[in-house]
Formats: C-alpha cells, sequence, structure tokens
C-alpha cells in the first residue's frame, strides 16, 4: 500500500540551521541551498522571517532569499509567524509561505506567545493577503505527538486544528512530532485520526530523531498513504523552543530508504551526501546522516 512517489519538502536550511549558536554566512546558506537544488529538491524551506531577537539565526532571510539564484520548478518557502512576517518574505520573492500552530497550548506560548486560538486569528489575516497575491500557504503542527511541557497530546486535538487550517486556506498540513517522541503505531492512529478530517494526500509529516525513531515513523505514515515528507540535510536541526529536540530526519537516510522501496523521489543520492557533507564541515561538525556516513566509509 506504499505511495509510488513521494515529495520530499527540504526543511535543512531553515529549521536545519536555526537552532545553531555558532554564525553561519549568508554566503555558506546560500551555497548550501543550491547544492541542495542541483541534487534534485524541488521544494525547499530557505528560511524564516520570525522575530530575529528569539531566532537570531535566521535574522539573514532576507539576504539569503535574495542571493540565491533560482532555478525553474523550485519552490523557495519561508516560514513565517504573522503578516509582518508574510510580508517580509513576499518582498524578497518567497514562492509560498508556511505558517505555524501547535497541538498544545503551553508549546504555542513558548513558540509564539500566544494561545493556539490567537495564532489561529493571526493567521486568517496572513492567509487573506497571501491568497490576494495567490501565495500558497502551508501549515504546520506542532507536538503532534507529545509536548516538551504538557506531555501528552491527544489525536483529536491534532485534526481538529489540521481541519481549521486546511479550511482556513493551507494547502497541505504538516505534522511535526517536535521532540521525536512518537512510535509507529502511535502515527499511525495520529494519522487515522487526522485523515478522518481532511484527506490523506494533504498531509505530510515532519519526524524529528530525538528518540531515534523518525525513519520508522516515515515509514508507518508511508504505509497509511502519505507522500509527502519533510526532512533536513545532514540531520540538522531542532527547535529552540523544545530543548533537546534534535535534528530532523536526515534527507540522505530517507532518500536511501525510498530508493530501496523503489518510490520515486527525484534526488542524486551522491550529490546529496556532497551538500550534507560540506554543511556538515562548514559547521565542524559530524555528518548525522547514517547513509551518508556509511558511504564515507565504503
Ligand atoms: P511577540 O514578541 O509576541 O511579538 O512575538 P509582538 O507582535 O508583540 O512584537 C514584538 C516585536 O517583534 C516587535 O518589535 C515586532 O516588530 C517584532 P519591537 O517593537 O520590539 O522592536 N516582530 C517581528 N520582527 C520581525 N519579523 C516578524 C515579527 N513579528 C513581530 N515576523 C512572534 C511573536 C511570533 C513574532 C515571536 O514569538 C517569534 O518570532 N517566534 C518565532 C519562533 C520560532 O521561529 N520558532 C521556531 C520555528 S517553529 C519550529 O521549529 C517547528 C516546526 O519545525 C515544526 C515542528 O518541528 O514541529 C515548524
Ligand atoms: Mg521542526
Amino acid at each position: 500500500n506504499l505511495p509510488r512517489k513521494v515529495r520530499i519538502v527540504e526543511v535543512g536550511p531553515r529549521d536545519g540551521l536555526q537552532n545553531e549558536k555558532q554564525a553561519i554566512p549568508t554566503t555558506t546558506k546560500i551555497q548550501l541551498i543550491e547544492m541542495l537544488v542541483d541534487a534534485g529538491l524541488t521544494y525547499i524551506e530557505a528560511g524564516s522571517f520570525v522575530n530575529p531577537k528569539w531566532v537570531p539565526q535566521m535574522a539573514d532571510s532576507a539576504e539569503v532569499f535574495s542571493g540565491i539564484k533560482r532555478k525553474v520548478g523550485v519552490t523557495y518557502a519561508a516560514l513565517v509567524p504573522n503578516l509582518q512576517g508574510y510580508e517580509r518574505a513576499i518582498n524578497v520573492d518567497a514562492n509560498e509561505v508556511a505558517i505555524f500552530a501547535a497541538a498544545s497550548e503551553a508549546f504555542s506560548q513558548k513558540n509564539i506567545n500566544c494561545s493556539i486560538d490567537e495564532s489561529i486569528k493571526r493567521f486568517e489575516t496572513l492567509i487573506a493577503a497571501a491568497k490576494a497575491q495567490k501565495i500558497p500557504v502551508r501549515g504546520y503542527i506542532s507536538c503532534v505527538a507529545g509536548c516538551p511541557y504538557s506531555g501528552d497530546v491527544n489525536p483529536n486535538t491534532v485534526s481538529a486544528i489540521a481541519r481549521d487550517l486546511l479550511a482556513m486556506g493551507c494547502y497541505e498540513i504538516s505534522l511535526g512530532d517536535t521532540i521525536g517522541v512518537g512510535t509507529a503505531r502511535q502515527i499511525k492512529t495520529l494519522i487515522e485520526a487526522v485523515a478522518k478530517e481532511i484527506p490523506t494526500e494533504k498531509i505530510a509529516v515532519h519526524m524529528h530523531d530525538t528518540y531515534g525513531q523518525a525513519l520508522t515513523n516515515i515509514y508507518a505514515s508511508l504505509e497509511m498513504g502519505v507522500n509527502v515528507v519533510d526532512s533536513s540535510i545532514a540531520g540538522l536541526g531542532g527547535c529552540p523552543y523544545a530543548a533537546g529536540a534534535s535534528g530532523n530526519v536526515a534527507t540522505e537516510d530517507l532518500v536511501y530508504l525510498l530508493n530501496g522501496l523503489k518510490i520515486e523521489h527525484g534526488v542524486d543520492l551522491n550529490k546529496l551526501i556532497q551538500a550534507g557533507n560540506f554543511i556538515s564541515s562548514a559547521l565542524n561538525k559530524p555528518n548525522q546522516s547514517k547513509a551518508a556516513q556509511a558511504f564515507k566509509n565504503k
């Protein structure tokens, strides 16, 4: 029952880098994005337009967007929390924006400084502006499998938010296991609940690998018919408001899995590994992708 084709949403330049404490030159970010596109990725979340006091690493996102050599057919998307962020993103020609709500009140307060309801209201004005300018809006829901502050999250809470975001105009909802606590059966139950409210084709999964469960959870999602998967080059990532949250699933590892399953994705694994090695050495870190490490040692 696996999908024939998967669309990979590369979030490394945003989710992967947002939590890095060291300064990363804008030119390094630009080079990374161009290498990812050269490897065949067609959807890159290239930065975010949030309050730079909250997430200093993304303060240069406008320069990143202005600096990349664009390739036709590639979507360069931006994460935005409010109308101000939307306008900053559109100013530098982001092709799409992504908004982010949470399935937990505590996380919503820490991450975006407002309640879930308030965040939905903010998104209404943002989505109205995006509709007028024909800019597609993607929606994230964080903490779908658990919250770092309040623990368990009810799948019905997630599915209700997914329904609302879709009704408001998001074209796809990415379910974020922000702290990577979910396990396969739980994720299946979650997707079953969400699929009662929105079509499965509109569900994406965004798995952090904190407990080593990301690939397993992705496989469980594929079995449920999900065919859009978020991932991050070299397994980079984490959320500044989720202590201990480690990286997203590594794009290299995801591609290795999809290759084995004979699921189409359009990405060249060798070039992808080069991009992962490039950013890992720029950050002076070991590449966290297992596949990249294995190919290096071969
Ligand atoms: P706030 O402080 O409540 O905002 O922050 P405010 O509206 O009261 O404004 C305060 C100041 O922020 C003002 O400036 C605004 O101009 C400025 P001041 O007058 O003090 O000089 N401001 C902005 N500046 C630039 N761009 C903007 C913007 N908005 C306001 N867009 C806010 C509210 C939402 C802005 C803040 O909480 C914020 O920026 N949060 C960002 C948090 C974040 O980026 N978290 C990480 C991404 S989410 C994630 O990683 C999860 C995900 O990967 C999925 C998953 O894994 O689950 C997506
Ligand atoms: Mg994330």
